[in-house]
């Protein structure tokens, strides 16, 4: 048996939405399992010099606790990982180990449920909803935590581009998140909400004006801008080169601009601003993914 997993990355908060919606990347990680004598982990692109190679690798980690859930220990497995989602980056390359290793178990167990079943575990590992759920269901998702549990809500959005760059700084979401105030004040908090559902109605709409009004933020942006250097430089050349609406991608340092066309002049001006700030800075143009984490099974190998 030989399984395939192909797991997109995220982009989490979209500016106003902090913590309860994300959207998935056509940027994929790919991991192929088979079965082994031990547990053997070899690792190309993104990460490669860092990751571990391990049971304390996040996709092991993510796989062997489903099969501890289910009472039985991991299997010993070959896992060849090939990462095109930058670590540290906002991207969500952890949240795609984590959905990657889980989706992995669930077939070797030769289980079927749908994806939405590995939501809560998926979010006990990862800390937060809002990349693990994209990464799960694709597309545009919606999360909330409540008394009752999880809620994830997929919102049909017409197909779309993003012009992502990333400057050359890693921000770790541990530190980034410790940077926010434990506290906003009643307007904020309005203004908050009001944009939110401003933002999924442009979403929903394709309307570019909306999306523009409608993605700003004064929970996170403010305070974690500082961590990016260039920002605001790299804001105003994306806004110039025609995109409708930028943000920073979940707790950074990446930037996500949304746009109905042009977007690699958009990415590429974004790339040219941080570059005059002094960081280096790469650049991708990608569909939204409107499937979510794939799993292919390729018996008796
Ligand atoms: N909502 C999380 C945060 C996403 O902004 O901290 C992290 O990618």
């Amino acid at each position: 048996m030989r399984i395939r997993i192909r797991v997109p990355a995220t982009t989490a908060n979209l500016g106003p939405g902090f913590d309860g919606m994300g959207l998935a990347l056509g940027l994929y990680n790919e991991i192929e399992a088979e079965p082994a004598s031990a547990l053997e982990v070899t690792i190309e692109g993104e990460g490669a010099d860092l990751l571990p190679r391990d049971a304390t690798n996040r996709v092991v980690r993510a796989a062997a606790a489903l099969f501890e859930r289910m009472g039985s220990a991991l299997p010993p497995m070959r896992l060849r990982c090939h990462n095109r989602i930058p670590m540290m980056s906002g991207l969500g390359s952890s949240a795609a180990a984590v959905v990657g290793g889980l989706a992995l178990a669930q077939a070797w167990m030769g289980r079927r449920d749908p994806p939405e079943a590995l939501l809560e575990i998926a979010t006990m590992l990862e800390g937060h909803p809002d990349n693990v759920a994209p990464a799960l269901l694709g597309g545009l998702v919606l999360v909330a935590r409540d008394e009752d549990g999880l809620i994830a809500a997929r919102v049909p959005i017409p197909p779309m581009r993003v012009a992502l760059a990333l400057p050359g700084v890693t921000v770790s979401t541990e530190m980034a998140r410790r940077l926010l105030p434990s506290y906003l004040a009643l307007d904020d908090v309005v203004y908050q909400i009001s944009h939110v559902a401003l933002l999924v109605h442009a979403f929903r709409e394709g309307d570019w004006g909306l999306l523009g009004r409608a993605m700003r933020d004064r929970l996170h942006e403010p305070y974690r801008a500082q961590l990016i250097p260039g920002y605001e430089r790299a804001v105003a050349a994306a806004r110039a080169a025609g995109a409708a609406a930028v943000c920073i991608s979940g707790s950074g340092p990446a930037l996500a601009a949304f746009a109905p066309e042009g977007h690699e002049a958009i990415a590429t001006a974004m790339a040219a601003a941080f570059e005059e700030a002094g960081v280096p800075a790469r650049t991708w143009v990608v569909e939204v993914d409107f499937k979510g984490v794939r799993v292919e099974i390729e018996p008796g190998v």
